[in-house]
């Protein structure tokens, strides 16, 4: 049985429940955090802890927690369901904070709000090695969003809808399009690699400021690949070399199949191998605890 974490105690999932008149609940008011850990240590922490603290700004919520609070608190999780990790102890938490319950329901806020906190771990399953030769499918769709998508909000039904509606295409991510230009997928965001140079769209209140995302550019920078943070028209995806999702617990997954059409040649390209590559031993680095 896991054990989760939930305002103040830590207890079996089971057991841990909160109010029904809960804000989160009620309205989706609150926003969450998806941190992957390699062999115990937290990956990108500080990274997390400040789109977290962004996030907390964008809904005008207080941060309950100081940072060194949240580690320990995520330390905790993560040693508490240790044995249900492999023998590499990989694991992802998730974090939770919403605007807590008030005695009625109201769309104003509470006076004085307590906020809700709930943490969780699962095991990471190792990357299918089947990604490295095939890809995935992905399809195109209307982003149906609001408009402050760099808040990491619970609000997650228009990417449930979205993520459904690939998922009954056959494919595993929907890029989403808006005003003619591909924003991100339903849970990760999105690259394309033209010419040998890899192509993201710039940050914005449109969509998720990816810590994955970020890394691959630091260590396109690091590595003098050729990189630029600019619009991408969707009617040009199909001239892409190599089209790629990324996210914290997928990490860089290559987009072979796009609207049932092949990208490239139809297999995971070189710069994706190379990308891919630096990545996995970044991770390595954080596992040994060289890096952060
Ligand atoms: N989602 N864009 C969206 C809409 C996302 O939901 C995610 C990740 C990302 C990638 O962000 P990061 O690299 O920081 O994981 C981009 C998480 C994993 C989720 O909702 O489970």
């Amino acid at each position: 049985m896991p054990t989760v974490y939930l305002n103040g105690h830590y207890l079996p999932a089971e057991q841990a429940c909160v109010s029904v008149m809960d804000r989160g609940f009620l309205f989706g008011d609150g926003v969450y955090e998806v941190i992957p850990a390699y062999g115990g240590r937290l990956f990108r922490l500080a990274h997390h802890l400040q789109r977290l603290q962004n996030s907390l700004d964008g809904i005008r919520l207080g941060n309950p927690l100081s940072d060194h609070a949240w580690q320990e608190i995520l330390d905790e999780v993560l040693k508490r369901n240790r044995d249900r990790a492999g023998s590499d102890n990989d694991q992802s938490v998730y974090l939770q904070v919403t605007r807590g319950s008030a005695a009625k329901r109201d769309h104003l806020f509470p006076e004085e709000p307590v906020p809700a906190v709930f943490v969780f771990s699962n095991p990471i399953a190792k990357p299918d090695p089947q990604l490295a030769t095939r890809g995935i499918s992905a399809i195109t769709l209307d982003d149906i969003r609001w408009q402050y998508c760099n808040i990491k909000a619970i609000t997650l039904l228009p990417n449930v809808l979205l993520r459904q509606q690939a998922a009954d295409h056959g494919a595993a991510e929907a890029l989403l399009v808006r005003n003619g230009k591909v924003i991100e997928g339903s849970a990760s965001n999105v690259f394309v690699v033209r010419e040998g140079v890899i192509m993201t769209p710039p940050r914005g209140e449109q969509m998720l400021p990816g810590i994955t995302r970020d890394l691959v550019l630091e260590l396109a920078e690091r590595h003098a690949l050729p990189y630029d943070e600019t619009d991408i028209e969707a009617d040009s995806l199909h001239q892409a070399d190599e089209i790629w999702v990324t996210s914290s617990t997928r990490e860089i997954v290559p987009v072979t199949k796009l609207n049932d059409l092949a990208i490239g040649d139809g297999r995971p390209g070189p710069v994706w191998k190379s990308m891919i590559e630096l990545y996995r031993d970044y991770k390595e680095a954080v596992r040994n605890g060289i890096r952060s």
